[in-house]
């Protein structure tokens, strides 16, 4: 088991038995009077059984609730809202959150504002969720088709990131959780960027059962957090520095709302990777990316996160949606740049004809 010390809380890292031996003290501890799962229905097929296994968790009620994006609003937030009610959970009560991000976000909402807070940890089951949306403390909800515009900042008691949940997700979801990874090494960890070189995600395509033990899951988890955690410790309420976890964000994002009205959509992380090459090619255009860098950032992501050509007619609708950015001040639209592996600056501008050229240079890199 690795552990991350967080300022007021701690992640563990692992699938061994003092893990496990971790998770079932933690939670025997006495300031929580009962406690209670939330899952999805995906969760709570897939990873609920191992839980249940693991732990005393048998005894403990659960709520289950739909699983996807489009079910993270607050209709779903008083579904869970009133079953609280009904099982009377009082302010020491631990919500445990067993699922992905969706999970994470939502039932984390939910728990910090029952009764004006009750405890609850953080169980991530996607690989998405287990290097980026389980710490960082940023939960919520959608409202009117804005992500996230509802929410709150509050830590949990414990993140528990256990990879054997990783086995049952679809190869879809690891390889857009494994763009996060990619992103953390630009932006925080130029060693880790270069281990990454010698991996490929896609070798796992075949779904082996059980998931090969390379990579090195705890470990790569660990380091991908290590550079979250060290960001969202110096700038917990994004003031500044937490911006550059939004690199790729900016245009990733307005290509995910985008393809969301389309019949195939983009997973977050597949935007997202997309987002992080056109980003560094305006980095490059404005001399703030040497090309032999900027050719490496975009081999390895074109290889390991499939591309996906940008409809040129759509690129005045995507740049009115960067338009639209809650990160944008004075009019411009906010980006962060990687001037190297490891490195990374926020709030950086572009002019708008050279931010939708990007889009179109991407699309000549698939050709
Ligand atoms: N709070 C943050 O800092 C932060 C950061 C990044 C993303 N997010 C949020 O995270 C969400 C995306 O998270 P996600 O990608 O985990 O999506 P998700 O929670 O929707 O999970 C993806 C799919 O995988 C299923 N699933 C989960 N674990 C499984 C498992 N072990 N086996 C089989 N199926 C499983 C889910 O039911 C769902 O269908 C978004 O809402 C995003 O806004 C939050
Ligand atoms: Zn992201």
């Amino acid at each position: 088991m690795k552990t991350i010390q967080s300022d007021n809380y701690q992640i563990h890292i692992g699938n061994d038995a003092d893990f496990w031996e971790c998770f079932n003290a933690f939670v025997s501890a006495e300031k929580f009077s009962r406690k209670l799962i939330v899952v999805d229905e995906n969760t709570s097929v897939h990873c609920l059984p191992l839980l249940l296994a693991k732990t005393e968790a048998a005894s403990w009620p659960v709520i289950a609730i739909k699983s996807g994006e489009q079910n993270k609003n607050l209709a779903t937030c008083e579904q869970i809202w009133a079953q609280m009610m009904d099982l009377q959970l009082d302010r020491k009560s631990l919500v445990i959150n067993l699922g992905g991000g969706v999970i994470g976000d939502m039932s984390g909402f939910c728990a910090a504002t029952f009764k004006r807070g009750i405890y609850f940890l953080q169980m991530p089951t996607t690989l998405l969720s287990q290097v980026d949306a389980s710490i960082g403390g940023k939960l919520g909800v959608d409202f009117k088709t804005i992500k996230n515009s509802i929410g709150v900042f509050k830590n949990p008691e414990a993140v528990f990131t256990c990879p054997d949940f990783l086995q049952t997700l679809p190869f879809a979801e690891l390889r857009s959780g494994y763009s996060e990874i990619i992103k953390h090494a630009l932006i925080g960890a130029e060693v880790l960027w270069a281990d990454l070189q010698q991996l490929d995600i896609n070798t796992l395509n075949s779904k082996e059962v059980p998931l090969p033990q390379t990579p090195d899951w705890d470990d790569l988890i660990y380091r991908s957090l290590m550079v979250k955690q060290t960001v969202v410790a110096q700038d917990p309420f994004e003031t500044g520095l937490r911006k550059i976890l939004n690199f790729g964000h900016t245009i990733g994002h307005a290509l995910e709302s985008h393809a969301l009205e389309s019949p195939e959509p983009l997973l977050h992380g597949e935007a997202i990777a997309i987002g992080m090459i056109c980003e560094s090619w305006i980095a490059f255009a404005q001399k703030q990316l040497l090309e032999q860098d900027f050719k490496a950032f975009y081999s390895l992501l074109l290889k390991q996160i499939p591309s996906k050509k940008i409809s040129e007619e759509a690129i005045p609708e995507l740049i009115a949606l960067m338009q639209q950015d809650k990160k944008n001040e004075n009019g411009l639209i906010n980006f962060t740049f990687v001037p190297k592996a490891g490195k990374a600056n926020f709030n950086q501008n572009a002019p708008i004809p050279l931010i939708a050229e990007s889009l179109h240079r991407y699309n000549t890199l698939l050709s």
